[in-house]
């Protein structure tokens, strides 16, 4: 399991694998989506750094020898199983900016602009998150930022699943992972990577 690909895609997008915790036993007769929210954040907490500089997420100076090897076909296997992303509108222009990195997947840009569609497999969404969610049907989504956005669905208790990947640097200044309410989480997983890069998956926990 991994939650990067740092040679495929640009750092902005490290993607993670869906467990099989994504799996939907509660209600099979009600079809609900699987939201995992993934962040790629510095060791002190920071998603972006003041000048939204992006080198600091590839991780390429040193080497964990007791880490694991992210393969392409670890990756490829796990982008089959994304049924889609979903991010905010300032994430969209960011990643059309450094070349789009989600391929042909479905995403959902939610906004309150009309935006230009760019590509088939993107659709926007203006208003109501619940009513996004829910007309996802089942599907494993990936919720791909920024904290705008996703600080939004935490408050909506519209995540199931965090995947946070540490990347081995300071920042020192740069947005913080997360300014809002209190949420209690339960680890289900996590990989070091030769990188140094540390993945760590919680669940949201709801009671
Ligand atoms: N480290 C990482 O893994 C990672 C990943 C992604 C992004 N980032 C960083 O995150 C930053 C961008 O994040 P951000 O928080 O500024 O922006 P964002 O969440 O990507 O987008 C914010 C925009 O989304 C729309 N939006 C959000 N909530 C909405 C709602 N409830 N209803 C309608 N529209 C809504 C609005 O768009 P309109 O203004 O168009 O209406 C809002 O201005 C960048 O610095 C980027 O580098 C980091």
């Amino acid at each position: 399991m991994f939650c990067q690909r740092r040679q495929q895609v640009p750092a902005l997008v490290h993607q993670g694998t869906p467990t099989a915790n994504c799996e939907h036993t509660a209600d099979m007769a009600t079809p609900i989506p699987h939201i995992t929210l993934h962040m790629v954040a510095s060791l002190d907490g920071f998603i972006a750094s003041p000048d939204n500089e992006l080198s600091w997420m590839e991780a390429s100076w040193a080497v964990y020898e007791k880490g694991t090897e992210l393969t392409d076909a670890v990756v490829a296997e796990f982008l089959q199983r994304v049924d889609c992303y979903i991010m905010g509108s300032h994430t969209y222009e960011l990643a059309l900016e450094l070349g789009w990195p989600y391929g042909d997947t479905r995403t959902i840009v939610v906004t309150s602009r009309r935006l230009a569609a760019t590509r088939d497999s993107v659709e926007f969404h203006a208003g109501d998150l619940t009513a996004l969610v829910r007309g996802l049907g089942q599907q494993n989504a990936w919720l791909v930022g920024g904290p705008t956005l996703y600080q939004e669905f935490l408050r909506l208790d519209l995540v199931d699943e965090v995947c946070l990947s540490m990347a081995p640097v300071l920042l020192g200044e740069g947005t913080p992972f997360y300014r809002g309410g209190r949420h209690k989480l339960g680890l289900k997983d996590m990989t070091a990577y030769r990188s140094g890069m540390i993945e760590l998956l919680y669940e949201v926990i709801r009671h």
